[in-house]
């Protein structure tokens, strides 16, 4: 007897021998997200060159070798077309990262055409259910171009990853606090993945019924959380010499896992349909919850003005970078 039930769910990772991927693969077939009873076919696409398909085809080997009961069948692919087959679940991390003195969005011209390419051939292959969270940078406006490029499929399929901004946010609050992260929710990070990013606590809780606003004063929430959490990415690169890795393939599981499990609130970047004055389509962080199938996004929570503000200017640099890749579409 196995124990595993009959249930295989078919997976794609792109940038799969990269930092990221490298995190993320054996947290999949550990069950981190799909539970520890679902199979997986696993289809890992990296580009088409000599020296990355040979780091690719040892990550399997090293797969192979973990014996992961969960591994039903691996692919290894350089062409999404082939990689995207009925895919169901996709992480999209294949991209250039940045370097130290580089803002995220610097990457659209080297990164944007992948996310052109990958729009298609989801459009082509996927399941029409295919859940898509984009990770590589600029992870907002890369996952509005695979959303624009896919016009068969419905623009819920598709979602940006601000969720290592959003547990960035309730670590910090969650050891000011002296408390444990799992005793502080409600938190949102909204608009880009970028440093104009807001961090919003309006809403948070600890221990379920403690509203953070009564908790926490104002001046540490704009002086010392907010910047942590919008320039933790750039501190990481200071110290690592290298972007964050482990913590961004833990962030695309949890993102993922309570996509697909339900949660009651987190922040995912999602497309937006005219909520809280954001313009229809820029994948902006919106606080959401899901039901196990869809997300949806929050609605009539207040928002101040200043809030508002904040969120605008984020928004703002969303349009930018979307006038910047009008091109690719
Ligand atoms: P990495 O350089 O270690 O790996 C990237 C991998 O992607 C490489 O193996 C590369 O060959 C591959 N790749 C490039 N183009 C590809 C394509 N067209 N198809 C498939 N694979 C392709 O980089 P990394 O550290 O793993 O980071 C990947 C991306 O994730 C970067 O853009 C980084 O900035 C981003 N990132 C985002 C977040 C977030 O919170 N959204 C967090 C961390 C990193
Ligand atoms: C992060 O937030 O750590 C990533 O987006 C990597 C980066 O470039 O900051």
């Amino acid at each position: 007897m196995s124990g595993l039930n009959e249930k295989t769910v078919k997976v794609s990772v792109t940038g799969a021998s990269g930092q990221i991927g490298y995190a993320i693969l054996f947290r999949i077939l550990n069950g981190d997200v799909f539970g520890k009873n679902v199979k997986v076919d696993l289809q890992l696409i990296d580009i088409n060159i000599d020296k990355i398909q040979k780091a690719l085809h040892g990550v399997a080997l090293e797969l192979e070798d973990c014996a992961f009961p969960l591994l039903n069948n691996l692919t290894l692919h350089s062409d999404p077309h082939t990689g995207f087959v009925d895919t169901e679940y996709c992480f999209l991390i294949g991209a250039k990262p940045r370097g130290p003195g580089m803002e995220r969005k610097d990457l659209l011209k080297a990164n944007g055409q992948i996310f052109k390419i990958q729009g298609v051939a989801l459009n082509e292959k996927a399941s029409r259910n295919v859940k898509v969270v984009v990770v590589g940078n600029p992870a907002n406006t890369n996952a509005y171009i695979a959303m624009m490029c896919a016009p068969d499929l419905s623009k819920e399929n598709f979602s940006a990853m601000m969720r290592l901004d959003h547990n960035r946010a309730v670590n910090q609050v969650a050891s000011k606090l002296d408390s444990n992260v799992n005793r502080v929710s409600n938190i949102c990070v909204w608009g880009n993945h970028s440093p104009t990013m807001v961090v919003d606590i309006t809403n948070g809780l600890l221990n379920g019924s403690n509203n953070l606003k009564d908790l926490l004063d104002e001046e540490w929430v704009e002086g010392t959380l907010q910047p942590t959490v919008a320039k933790r990415g750039a501190k990481i690169i200071d110290q690592r010499g290298l972007s964050s890795a482990a913590s961004a393939a833990s962030a695309a599981i949890d993102h993922m896992h309570d996509w697909v499990n339900g949660t009651l609130w987190t922040t995912m970047g999602v497309p937006s349909q005219g909520e809280y004055g954001i313009p229809e389509d820029i994948i902006s962080g919106f606080p959401v919850n899901c039901n196990g199938e869809r997300y949806s996004i929050i609605q009539n929570l207040d928002i101040s003005d200043a809030l508002q503000k904040k969120i605008s200017i984020s928004i703002a640099e969303l349009r930018e970078e979307q006038e910047n890749i009008k091109s690719l579409l």
